[in-house]
């Protein structure tokens, strides 16, 4: 049996698994308020992201656990929002969500830079960039609704999540 991972690295990124299966649950109940709201186009934007982005990026996490021999904990997803005040309230609360998660895949970075983990790097770096991409991305949704001087059902119709 191989042995790759550290104990701490192990139980952090199983901390991980959480975060991003908490997203995915955080853009459900943010998908789920859209549907509430006749808002088609976010509600598919954030269900779109929690199936093809969140829960593969637990995948991606469970799976490294596995191939370097550690051990995988599923822990409890907490209850998520399905109230909002309007649009621009959980926009901001996405974005702000994305920078949380980034945050937390600096501080595995951190740990496997302090435990020489090399193995680890090539997945971390690509969770690197790929929180770039999110901050991007729901950063140019809110731009978007901003220039659209918040026209919610023109915006709605021309929201498209990038697969
Ligand atoms: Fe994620
Ligand atoms: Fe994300």
């Amino acid at each position: 049996m191989v042995d790759l991972i550290s104990k701490e690295l192990n139980e952090l990124m199983n901390k991980q698994i959480v975060e991003e299966l908490q997203s995915a649950y955080i853009y459900l109940g943010m998908a789920a308020w859209a549907i509430e709201k006749g808002l088609k186009g976010l509600a598919n934007f954030m269900k779109t992201h929690a199936e093809k982005e969140e829960y593969k990026h637990a995948m991606k996490f469970t799976h490294y656990i596995q191939e370097t021999g550690g051990k995988v904990k599923f822990d409890t997803v907490e209850s998520v929002a399905t109230e909002y005040e309007n649009v621009e309230e959980l926009l901001v609360a996405a974005i702000k969500h994305e920078e949380y998660i980034t945050n937390k895949i600096k501080e595995l970075m951190d740990l496997a830079t302090t435990k020489n983990e090399y193995y680890a790097f090539d997945l971390l770096n690509w969770f690197i960039q790929e929180q770039i991409e999110e901050e991007n991305l729901f950063t140019d949704l809110y731009n978007s609704f901003l220039l659209s001087g918040k026209m919610l059902g023109v915006w709605d119709q021309h929201i498209k999540h990038p697969e």
